[in-house]
Formats: C-alpha cells, structure tokens, sequence
C-alpha cells in the first residue's frame, strides 16, 4: 500500500504526551503512534455503528464450580454464527481460561460476551473488539 507523507500541527504539550504514549507502547516512532490511535478510533467507530467486526472473549474460571462448564457450552452453541475457534488452556488445578475468536456484527458479540461473562463462576472475563479496516 502506498504511503503519504503529511504534516502534523500539535501543541507542544500534546507532542509530548503522544511521544510518552509511543514510549510506553514501545511504537519505533511517532508515525506508528499515529496508526494506532487511528485504527484505534476507527475500530471504536465500527463498535458503535454495529458493523462487522473482528472479536477475542477471554475468559477465566474454576472448572469445579457447579454447572460453569454446561452453561459456558450452552450459550455458545447459541451463537456457532459467530464463533471461529475455541481455545482452552488448564492454567492450575482449578483454574482454566478460554479464548473464544468471534466475527460478527458488534452487538451481537457484545451480547455474547455479556452472557458469557454474567455466567455464576466466571472470575474474570474480557471482550476485546478489534478489525482489519
Ligand atoms: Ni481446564
């Protein structure tokens, strides 16, 4: 793809915080600090306008717990549309954490997630949105 050069005016304060935010996600230089906060904002854009978009469930909970694994798979099965893969991983003898990579309309992910999340045993859950465009 080709790439264009242009000139960015920013007030030296802003500069600076762009420059710390570079540092901290360890972007090489400002040009790729800039890509992320656009895709960044296009990716939110594509939430909010209920698009097509691209999607990662983690998920992490005891397997002891009463009916987590039934009601984890139950839900799923309602959404096969959605889901792409499933990856489990046994993180210690109670634990276990599930990836779950969907593509689909954004609300109908969030409501995934949302069900999923809700589900009585999950410890932790997290929906990451995200997009090739
Ligand atoms: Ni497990």
């Amino acid at each position: 793809m080709k790439v264009r050069r242009f000139g960015v005016s920013l007030e030296e304060d802003l500069l600076n915080k762009l420059d710390r935010l570079a540092e901290k996600h360890a972007f090489p230089n400002r040009s790729q600090a800039i890509r992320y906060l656009v895709r960044d904002a296009l990716v939110e854009d594509s939430w909010q306008a209920d698009s097509e978009v691209a999607g990662v469930i983690v998920l992490i909970y005891d397997h002891h717990k009463r009916n987590v694994v039934n009601h984890l798979l139950n839900i799923q099965h309602d959404y096969t549309s959605l889901i792409l893969s499933s990856q489990h991983a046994h993180l210690d003898h109670d634990n276990c954490l599930e990836t779950i990579v969907l593509k689909g309309r954004a609300s109908k992910i969030q409501e995934l997630s949302d069900r999923l999340i809700a589900i009585k045993g999950i410890k932790h859950g997290k929906l990451v949105i995200s997009g090739p465009d």
